[in-house]
């Protein structure tokens, strides 16, 4: 479903007149929705679906392509709206994005760091779909010190759900009390993948947070803050 606006803003979004002029059109009876004459204010239509002619001129809004870069702190879900009330991603970009815009993929809630965000559904699509392969690069503390045998398991692959995950770069970075911090980079986005497969060879995963997605880092962006993708992050995903 397209997003749904009023039809003076719709007006004003196509180009074809200021809002304050596409009000006083709709007053003189020149415009019209799905061929029906619009006789007062107020009228709503959906961007995309509904058909607008001005004098008999079919006009067209278009939605801004937005894309952003978001550092998701702990504690927020990845979900438009959440059941359980708990704080959403779209808290942390309401108060600066007007336009409906939704999370590509996902992070649990308990994991942090990139996310991305657009209202491009074909480009999502892109990022998202297995065939794409994106990779996404991670940093994981766990629990106890992961050995070279299990460190080789996690990079051959790990048996979750009856399939085996595709082949991971994965480096011990350091231990420290008992706790070792590992960079993993993947190649799918299964349910908890990274979070599983460390469990599947005994280390509980006590902090996770995403690094990078494709070429698409969270650099110095702060927690709970997000940034423009540049035009080469997000052609980057178009042309895979
Ligand atoms: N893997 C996980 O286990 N959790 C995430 O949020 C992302 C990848």
């Amino acid at each position: 479903m397209g997003e749904i606006v009023r039809l003076q803003k719709y007006i004003a979004m196509s180009g074809a007149a200021s809002r304050r002029a596409a009000e006083k059109m709709i007053d003189e009876g020149r415009v019209s929705v799905n061929g029906e004459m619009v006789t007062g204010q107020g009228v709503k239509v959906e961007i995309g679906n509904d058909r607008v002619e001005i004098d008999g001129v079919l006009v067209k809004a278009e939605i801004k392509k937005i894309y952003i870069a978001l550092n998701k702190p702990e504690g927020y879900v990845t979900t438009v709206k959440d059941q359980f009330d708990r704080p959403t991603v779209m808290d942390l970009v309401s108060k600066e994005i007007h336009t409906r815009i939704f999370p590509v993929g996902r992070l649990d809630y308990e994991t942090e760091g990139l996310i991305l965000m657009t209202n491009d559904g074909d480009w999502a699509n892109r990022v998202t779909h297995p065939r794409y392969e994106s990779s996404k690069k991670y940093y994981a503390v766990l629990k106890g010190v992961l050995t070279i045998p299990e460190l080789n398991k996690i990079r051959r692959g790990i048996m979750l759900d009856g399939k085996k995950t595709s082949p991971a770069e994965c480096e011990i970075m350091e231990i420290d009390m008992g706790m070792t911090l590992v960079e993993i980079t993947i190649h799918e986005g299964r349910n908890r993948q990274v979070r599983r497969m460390f469990e599947a060879v005994g280390h509980e995963v006590k902090k996770l947070r995403r690094e990078k997605i494709g070429i698409v880092e969270l650099g110095n962006l702060r927690e709970g803050r997000w940034r423009y993708l540049t035009s080469g992050e997000i052609e980057y995903f178009n042309k895979k």
